[in-house]
């Protein structure tokens, strides 16, 4: 083989096995992964977000002519979130502003990123594919803030109603002269009560502990705080009065 052929055929080697080599340093070093269709998961057509544990969600987005749900995702600095992309009806892309997420929302089919949120702020999450007149307004966010996982936390129980504990005291009337915000009445307030220090009408103190907190329900004249007057016994069973109790406990 002449001299120059063989430089050539060995540069060419050199060459496979250098991109080899940083393919496989930006997957170990940089987490950078390719995209993957899922051949296992069927295509979805409801969203969900899924809290596996601390810091770790799964959510199923779904898109569709012209938008993305959830359209608004709130996570803490630092989660990691795997991601799962189907579609209702044509192709789409996701691409996530600012990470390296940039997925196809294939029709019949299912894909996979898994995306860490080091980084506190909004993301905007935009379609880059054109998928029809209104392309250019197909977006969502991601918000990675504590305060948006807080807001967020609350619009869902906000939703979700008042809780057992919050029904009972309120049907047995323990609401009208017991607060739950703070505000001074006839009886002392249920907000910060848990775990607080209570001074009773002979001038010893007590805990605001599960077992005060029964007591007080099942025979309030037994530990009478001071300043107040004893209040009739609340005929309730003491499963109810567990579910009560463990509302105020939340009433921090
Ligand atoms: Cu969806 Cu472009």
């Amino acid at each position: 083989m002449p001299g120059l052929e063989k430089r050539i055929v060995i540069a060419a080697i050199v060459f496979v096995f250098a991109v080899t080599g940083l393919i496989a340093i930006s997957v170990r070093s940089f987490g950078i992964g390719l995209p993957t269709c899922l051949t296992d998961v069927r295509p979805f057509r409801e969203s969900k977000v899924i809290q596996q544990g601390p810091k770790r969600y799964e959510v199923h987005y779904v898109s569709q002519m012209w938008n993305f749900e959830p359209a608004d995702l709130a996570v803490e600095p630092g989660s990691t979130v795997d991601l799962y992309l189907s579609t209702k009806d044509v192709t789409h892309g996701m691409q996530i502003v600012g990470t390296n997420v940039n997925l196809m929302a294939v029709p019949g089919a299912v894909n996979y990123a898994r995306v860490k949120f080091d980084k506190p702020g909004d993301y905007l999450v935009v379609c880059n594919e054109y998928c029809g007149v209104a392309h250019h307004n197909m977006a969502a966010r991601i918000h990675v803030s504590n305060e948006a996982v807080a807001a967020a936390a609350a619009a869902a129980a906000a939703l979700k109603g008042p809780s057992p504990g919050q029904q009972l005291l309120d049907q047995n009337g323990c609401t009208a002269c017991h607060s739950i915000d703070g505000t001074a009445s006839t009886a002392p307030t249920f907000k910060g009560l848990y775990g607080s220090k209570r001074t009773l009408a002979d001038g010893s103190t007590v805990t605001a502990d599960d077992e005060y907190l029964l007591q007080s329900i099942e025979m309030p004249e037994a530990k009478v705080v001071k300043g107040f007057d004893a209040m009739p016994p609340l005929p309730v069973s003491p499963e109810d009065a567990r579910k009560m109790v463990e509302f105020i406990k939340g009433l921090r």
